[in-house]
């Protein structure tokens, strides 16, 4: 089709942002057939910082980008857009309390999905990054009334590529050789990367990896705390690798999962595998032309059930908490 997608991100002068918007441009979100119009969206403050951006986009002159328009009200940036990438949020900094950062975000995303539900396309697709992501998705989704709620998405993609290449090591292999793995829960040190169901080459990758204590003691808290390990290392946190998995996230979304295989992303819940009905938690999911399915029938085991579990119970305490502040 020649009629430009619009592809609305929000916190486009930040970090992640500036390795998101170039990938979106050269046609890695909606391939190199599909022009784009990207819709950026920034506080009043970070306006300036963000025209230098569009400047290096022009600088690109990508062969898809056939517009961009910038802006700090949700509501004209969001008119008609087709996909939308939350990316700006509050970080919690320094001495900030768990409930003023989820009132600080509350603030954001209680806006945002009105915003969208006033003036988004009808076949909006909308990806949370921007942190708390699960909440965040949860707040806009609940603002949102005349979105269908499985259009609302949050990022653990990046959970799960990190999973994939933490297994990868550890087989001997190619992440290419590896199907089926997946993020359950919260993206938060709690999520739950399962590799009962994953493959190695078509073999269970439990069963070839078959290393309990590994499990338990090095990949499960390598990949929770991995975010904070690119901190430490780098001084920043990560952003090309969450700009990658927010591509992955709205591209397999959009364009459907490979025959076979599955990914990770946090949708409404249906009360699948005993996650509450209308949290937004990760699952195991096949896409297809824009849909999503979680994946039904995988057989938990009592480690499995207890990691999920406690993730879960921790989007629920952070429902309750939005709830208290009068968010949702
Ligand atoms: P950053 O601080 O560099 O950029 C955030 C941008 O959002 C800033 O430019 C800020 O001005 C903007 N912003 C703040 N409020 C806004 C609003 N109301 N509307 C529009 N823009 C707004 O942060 P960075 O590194 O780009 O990270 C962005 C978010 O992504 C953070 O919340 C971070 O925690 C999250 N993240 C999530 C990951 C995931 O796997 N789900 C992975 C990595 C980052």
């Amino acid at each position: 089709s020649t009629t430009p997608v619009k592809v609305a991100v929000t916190g486009a002068a930040g970090n992640v942002s500036y390795g998101l918007l170039f990938r979106i441009a050269s046609g890695a979100l909606l391939g190199p057939d599909t022009p784009v119009e990207l819709r950026l969206l920034e506080i009043t403050p970070a306006l300036k910082a963000l025209e230098g951006v569009v400047m290096e986009l022009e600088d690109s002159a990508f062969p898809g980008l056939a517009g961009i328009e910038i802006g700090d009200d949700p509501n004209k940036v969001f008119d008609g857009v087709n996909v939308a990438l939350l990316v700006g949020a509050r970080p919690r900094t320094k001495g900030m309390e768990r409930g003023e950062l989820l009132a600080a975000n509350g603030a954001i995303f209680t806006g945002q999905g009105k915003a969208l539900n006033d003036h988004a396309a009808d076949d909006v697709r909308i990806t949370v990054t921007g942190n708390p992501a699960n909440t965040n998705a949860l707040i806009a989704k609940t603002n949102a009334p005349d979105i269908p709620a499985e259009r609302f998405s949050a990022l653990t993609r990046l959970d799960h590529n990190r999973a994939l290449a933490q297994l990868a090591k550890k087989a001997g292999v190619h992440v290419t050789d590896l199907k089926k793995m997946t993020i359950w829960g919260n993206h938060s040190a709690t999520q739950y990367p399962d590799i009962f169901h994953a493959e190695v080459a078509g073999k269970n990758a439990a069963e070839v990896v078959n290393d309990q204590a590994w499990l338990e003691n090095d990949f499960l808290p390598t990949v929770q705390k991995r975010g904070a390990a690119i901190i430490e290392a780098r001084g920043a946190s990560s952003a090309a690798s969450a700009a990658a998995a927010t591509i992955d996230h709205t591209r397999d979304w959009l364009r459907g999962t490979a025959d076979g295989d599955w990914v990770s992303m946090s949708v409404v819940s249906d009360g699948s595998y005993g996650v509450p009905e209308g949290l937004i938690s990760s699952f195991p999911v096949t896409t297809k032309d824009g849909n999503w399915e979680i994946v039904q029938g995988l057989e938990l085991n009592d480690f499995s059930r207890g990691k999920i579990d406690a993730s879960v119970a921790e989007l629920g305490e952070e429902r309750a908490a939005v709830k208290d502040l009068g968010l949702i």
